[in-house]
């Protein structure tokens, strides 16, 4: 595998400076992206709710500008730069700065710091790494932080909230593939189907969580819970998980507020298990991609995402900031 260090190639860049924040494909060469670390050709990357925030003037994530976006990839590595990797070696890398406050994937070359790569594990392809994405992998950090909870498909149902959106889907394939009996909220009454086909049992209007409720428990419904909607969903879920349960939080697209009491916790002996992804140690996402390749691999996973190429990102960007996404879009910066 060789490549042409004079090469030109097309990238989604975004740009914030006193004429706002703008978002434009532009075509740039080896020399605009920074010189440390493994060079990877990109083969496929994906559309998080964080690139939204990374790609738009007032998002409060992105580091630099212009900055090319993208916080995640799977590729093959084409310059090792002296690392434990050889050319052609297939690879993940999310998280860190990517995206954010170093050149992200949205182009065909990215460069990564050796320490922060991941070994394609076998049985993943790149495509299906990126269907799942950082999204999948938030929502697989979610499940495993359950399981190690204790939680168990015979205690009763798991609730996922946000479910049609990236975490959440992924979270409600997952869990179901686990033998979970999963509980989908979503304000997309026209996905049910879509949520019934990745494994949920029951769909309810998110509504039913996202409402202001003064009381401080409800009855006990739930044995787990994945949620990345934050804010008042949360503090509702917190009050109907069943004795002894936890629920995993990754996200705010519901706010960053969160307004509970301590009573679901000194009552019912409850458990907020926080989860990033950003900053996971590298052996702690080795174990999980190993496992989202076999037994958290999402059924069906080749036909779920959705494949955009650059030019298509100006829309999609906008559209998961609004919350309007379902599922995942994979993005192929060569398309
Ligand atoms: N902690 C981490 O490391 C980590 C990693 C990845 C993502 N995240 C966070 O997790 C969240 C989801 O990310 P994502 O990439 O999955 O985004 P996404 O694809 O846009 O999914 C978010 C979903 O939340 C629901 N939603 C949107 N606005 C809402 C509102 N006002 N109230 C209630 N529900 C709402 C929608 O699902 P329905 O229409 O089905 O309700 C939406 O599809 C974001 O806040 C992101 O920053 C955190």
């Amino acid at each position: 595998m060789t490549f042409d260090s004079a090469a030109r190639f097309p990238a989604f860049v975004f740009t914030n400076d006193d004429q706002g924040g703008r978002r434009e494909v532009m075509e740039i060469g080896l020399d605009d992206i920074a010189n440390d670390g493994v060079l990877i050709e990109v083969e496929f990357s994906s559309v998080n709710y964080k690139d939204g925030l990374a790609t738009t003037a007032n998002g409060k994530v992105a580091r630099l500008s212009p900055l090319i976006a993208g916080i995640d990839m799977a590729g093959r590595v084409v310059d090792p730069a002296g690392s434990r990797f050889a050319v052609g070696d297939s690879v993940i890398a999310h998280g860190y700065d990517i995206g954010t406050a170093r050149h992200g994937a949205y182009a065909r070359y990215c460069r990564v710091p050796a320490d922060q790569i991941v070994r394609m594990p076998t049985g993943l392809t790149t495509r299906e790494a990126m269907v799942v994405g950082t999204g999948g992998f938030t929502a697989a950090l979610s499940v495993i932080a359950l399981e190690k909870w204790g939680v168990t498909p015979d205690q009763g149902p798991v609730l996922v909230t946000g479910a049609t959106g990236g975490v959440g889907s992924m979270a409600v394939s997952m869990l179901a593939g686990r033998g979970f009996h999963v509980v989908a909220s979503s304000g997309k009454k026209e996905q049910d189907g879509f949520l019934r086909d990745l494994g949920a049992r029951d769909v309810i209007d998110r509504h039913m969580l996202s409402e202001e409720d003064p009381r401080p428990l409800q009855s006990m419904e739930y044995a787990g819970a994945v949620d990345c909607v934050g804010g008042t969903t949360l503090a509702n879920v917190l009050k109907r998980l069943k004795y002894g349960a936890a629920v995993a939080a990754s996200g705010l697209t519901g706010g960053a507020n969160l307004p509970a009491t301590v009573m679901p916790f000194i009552l019912r002996n409850i458990a907020l298990l926080g989860i990033d992804s950003v900053q996971t140690p590298l052996d702690v996402r080795t174990r999980t991609w190993e496992r989202i390749a076999t037994d958290l691999k999402p059924a069906g996973i080749e036909s779920i995402g959705h494949d955009i190429g650059l030019n298509d990102l100006d829309t999609v960007l906008t559209k998961i900031l609004k919350g309007g996404v379902t599922g995942r879009y994979v993005v192929r910066p060569t398309a």
